[in-house]
């Protein structure tokens, strides 16, 4: 049994599909706690309903009391944390929650889980793990030309979204070297494939193209992202949460460095291609509006040590994960239009009324 936090999210819902839908793991269960903010979406994990393996908890990672009683009642050998207020613009216009749950909220998980921890049996204290799920944005931004982040880049946070990140990473460094738990962190470069809420470039893109609206690209379009496509984080994070040496830190990226306008132009060459619109190619909708404040200019990840220490690599090039991703928006229309008119929210209450955890 492992305890996911944020598993109705973009990437936590992924990682819980595979989990389960892989058996790369011998059917593990998973709990599932998440607050179902309004990045989190059950309907991502539809395909796991009345499925034993997954329990689903709607609940607060800043609430200790709840953390301690799955603790208690679940005895998960590990904790894998991946819910956050994750959007810079949200956390440009509001850094509050960003505080609350990406520093308070691990705060909360660490002491619960350290509680736990240290009461647990020898064998089980031995196998224990809290696998810290964080960004390549803690590192801030890197000049043209100079190397990608390495675990030992200076923490030099932008934005308040990485300001907390940041915080977070070094409440669970501390933890770690003060109480001795058994932690390893992940800094992953920037997401995208299925379930990704259209809020985020790639498939804000997609989704107002097939809509015929502008395509907003911020500034001159020169910011530079390292993609990688999101099954492979999550094969990343299961290859550290299984080997990453206590303490350590692992940097995940796609070797993919890309500029924002040359993203769009390329979602929008494929949208030519698998949906071609009749108003003429979708490259007219490209509209440069302003700047993002403090903008980053460029991350770019150097993921060599994730591969010498534990034979990782991606497996999907730009080419065919972008290429996967835009078929799977063309071909779940249905969850779009959820996402869009909020309807995914309307459900998810009623769904979830009826059911008890
Ligand atoms: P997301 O915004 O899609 O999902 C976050 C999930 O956390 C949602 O399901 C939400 O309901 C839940 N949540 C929020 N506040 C909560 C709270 N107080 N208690 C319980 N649950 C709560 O985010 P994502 O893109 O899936 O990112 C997941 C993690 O990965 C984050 O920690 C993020 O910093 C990190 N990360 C993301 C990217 C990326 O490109 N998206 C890259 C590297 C690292
Ligand atoms: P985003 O997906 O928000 O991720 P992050 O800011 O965490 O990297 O944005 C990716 C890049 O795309 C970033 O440089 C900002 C830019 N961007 C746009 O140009 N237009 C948009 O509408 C959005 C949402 C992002």
């Amino acid at each position: 049994m492992i305890l996911v936090t944020g598993g109705a999210g973009f990437i936590g819902s992924n990682f819980v599909l595979d989990w389960l839908e892989n058996g790369a793991t011998g059917d593990e269960p998973v709990v599932n706690l998440d607050a179902l903010t309004y990045a989190g979406n059950l309907r991502n994990l539809a395909a796991l309903q009345d499925d034993p393996r997954h329990i689903f908890v709607r609940g607060d990672i800043c609430d200790r009391a709840l953390v301690d009683q799955l603790l208690a009642q679940h005895r998960p050998r590990a904790i894998v944390h991946f819910a956050a207020e994750s959007h810079v613009d949200r956390s440009i216009h509001g850094p509050g929650e960003f505080m609350r749950t990406n520093v308070q909220g691990t705060f909360t998980l660490l002491e619960s889980a350290r509680a736990h921890w240290t009461a647990l049996p020898e064998a089980e204290r031995a196998a224990f793990r809290f696998h810290h799920v964080s960004t390549d944005e803690v590192y801030g931004s890197l000049k043209s030309g100079a190397p990608a982040f390495t675990e030992t880049h200076p923490y030099e946070p932008n934005s308040p979204y990485s300001a907390s990140k940041a915080a977070s990473d070094h409440l669970v460094r501390a933890w770690h070297h003060t109480y001795g738990l058994p932690v390893v962190t992940t800094n992953c470069s920037n997401n995208y494939g299925p379930f990704h809420f259209p809020e985020k470039l790639i498939p804000l893109m997609i989704v107002n193209a097939l809509a015929g609206k502008p395509l907003p690209v911020y500034g001159d379009g020169q910011q530079i992202r390292d993609w990688l496509y999101v099954k492979d984080h999550c094969s990343g994070i299961r290859a550290v949460l299984q080997g990453g040496r206590l303490g350590e830190t692992y940097n995940i990226g796609g070797w993919n460095e890309q500029a924002n306008i040359d993203i769009v132009k390329t979602i929008c060459a494929l949208l030519d291609e698998l949906r071609p619109d009749p108003a003429g190619p979708y490259a007219r909708l490209i509209t440069h509006v302003t700047d993002r404040p403090g903008h980053d200019r460029r991350y770019a990840i150097d993921a060599r040590k994730i591969e010498r220490e534990l034979g990782w690599r991606p497996a999907e090039t730009f080419d065919s994960g972008i290429r996967k991703t835009v078929q799977w928006y063309l071909d779940h229309a249905d969850w779009v239009a959820e996402v869009q008119s909020g309807g995914y929210r309307e459900w998810v209450e009623k769904n979830y009324a009826t059911r008890t955890t």
